[in-house]
C-alpha cells in the first residue's frame, strides 16, 4: 500500500502484519505504549500482545514489532515506547530495562533517553513494606545522530512561566539574602559591597540577561570542596561573597510531571497523557511530519498529532477501539499545558 492509504487512518489489524506492509523509513516518529506484561485483558483473546504465558515470548513479540516500527522510520527520525513493570513473587522484573537492553543490544537503535514519567497521582496500594510505583520510563530510541530534536519547543510553557515571574516581580527576589548578608560578620564595607551586588543581579534577572543566580555568603554558606585559586572560594574569603550567575533557558532534564489520565469519557482501560504525547511530539517532529502509534488503543497519540498538525497513523487490533479513537479524533480536545 502507498503512504497516502494509510495517513491520518487508524488501520484495524495486528501490529506486526500491518507494519510489514509500510515502506521502510517512511514514517518521522513513532510513539507509543504496548500492552504491559500480564497486566490486562484488552479483550483480545489469544491475539494481541501483553498475555504471553513468559516473559521471554513476551519480549519476543514485542521486539519483533519494535524491529519493525525500527524498519518504518526515517533515520532522521525516532522511536518511543513507554512499558510499566510487574511485580512477580514480590519483586519487580525490570521488564521496561529487559526490552530496552535487548533493543541497545541489536545496534540498530540507541537510546538517547530514558524520560522518567513522574505520576502524580499514583494507584495507591495496600502493602505496608513496597513504596508505591509512580513513575513509568519512556525511552526514545534513534536510529542516527540525525534525529530531529527541537529542546526549544519541548516543555516551552515551562519557560514561559519563568519569564512571566521574571516579568512580574512579586518583590521576593533576593529579599532572603539582603536578610542573611545583615544577620552575617561581614564587614560593614562589605556588607555594602555585597548588597550592590546583589541589586545588580536582581536587574539582570529582570531585565532577562540572565535567568536566575545564587549567593555564598562567608559563615553563612558553606565553602565549596578544592577550587582554584582566584576562584569562588577566595572571593568569599576575600570579599565576603560571591554571586554565580545563571544563563539560559531552564535545564530540561529527563523528568516529566503529569496526572494519570482521567478516563471518564474513555472506555479504554490504559490511556497515557496527552500531555506527555504532545511534548514529545514537540521535541521529536515538525509539523506536516507522520506519527504512528502500533497500539493505538483510544488514540492519544494520534489526537496528539492531530492536535499539533502532523499526520498520524493508528495500529489497533481490537475494532471497539478503533471506533473508539475514530470518534475521539472527530471531537476537538487540546489539552491546556499543564502548570502554566
Ligand atoms: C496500553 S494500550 C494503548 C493505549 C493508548 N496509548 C491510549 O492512550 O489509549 C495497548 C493497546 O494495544 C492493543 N494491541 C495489543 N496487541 C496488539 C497488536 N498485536 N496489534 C495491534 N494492537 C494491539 C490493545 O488492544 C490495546 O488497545
Amino acid at each position: 500500500m502507498q503512504m497516502e492509504e494509510y495517513k491520518d487512518k487508524i488501520i484495524l489489524g495486528d501490529s506486526l502484519q500491518v507494519l510489514k506492509q509500510i515502506k521502510a523509513e517512511s514514517v518521522d516518529l513513532v510513539i507509543t505504549s504496548p500492552p504491559y506484561f500480564q497486566q490486562r485483558d484488552y479483550g483480545n483473546g489469544n491475539s494481541g500482545n501483553g498475555n504471553e504465558q513468559t516473559e521471554e515470548e513476551y519480549l519476543d513479540n514485542l521486539s519483533a514489532i519494535f524491529f519493525e516500527t525500527v524498519r518504518v522510520t526515517k533515520t532522521t527520525g525516532a522511536i518511543v515506547y513507554n512499558i510499566g513493570d510487574k511485580y512477580s513473587e514480590g519483586g519487580l522484573r525490570l521488564i521496561p530495562y529487559q526490552f530496552a537492553i535487548r533493543a541497545v543490544k541489536s545496534r540498530k537503535v540507541f537510546l538517547v533517553n530514558e524520560i522518567k514519567w513522574i505520576k502524580l497521582n499514583p494507584t495507591p496500594r495496600q502493602d505496608k513494606r513496597k513504596l508505591i510505583p509512580s513513575t513509568e520510563p519512556f525511552f526514545i530510541f534513534a536510529k542516527s545522530k540525525e534525529y530531529y530534536f527541537d529542546l526549544s519547543n519541548y516543555l516551552r510553557h515551562l519557560d514561559e512561566m519563568n519569564k512571566n515571574q521574571r516579568n512580574n516581580p512579586s518583590g521576593k527576589l533576593g529579599k532572603k539574602y539582603f536578610e542573611l548578608i545583615d544577620k552575617s560578620d561581614l564587614s560593614e564595607n562589605e556588607k555594602d559591597k555585597a548588597k550592590k551586588e546583589l541589586q545588580e543581579a536582581i536587574r539582570a534577572v529582570y531585565t532577562g540577561e540572565i535567568s536566575s543566580f545564587r549567593m555564598k555568603i562567608r559563615g553563612i554558606h558553606k565553602p565549596a570542596y578544592g577550587g582554584q585559586a582566584g576562584g569562588r572560594n577566595d572571593q568569599i574569603i576575600n570579599n565576603g561573597f560571591t554571586i554565580i550567575r545563571i544563563t539560559g533557558d531552564r535545564l530540561k532534564k529527563d523528568i516529566i510531571e503529569s496526572p494519570v489520565e482521567i478516563t471518564k469519557d474513555n472506555k479504554h482501560p490504559a490511556v497515557y497523557p496527552l500531555y506527555i504525547i504532545q511534548e514529545l511530539i514537540k521535541l521529536l517532529s515538525k509539523p506536516g511530519d507522520i506519527v504512528l502509534d502500533p497500539f493505538n488503543g483510544s488514540g492519544t497519540t494520534c489526537l496528539a498529532a492531530k492536535n499539533l498538525n502532523r499526520h498520524y497513523i493508528g495500529i489497533e487490533i481490537n475494532p471497539d477501539y478503533v471506533e473508539l479513537a475514530d470518534n475521539r479524533l472527530k471531537q476537538i480536545c487540546y489539552h491546556q499545558e499543564l502548570f502554566i
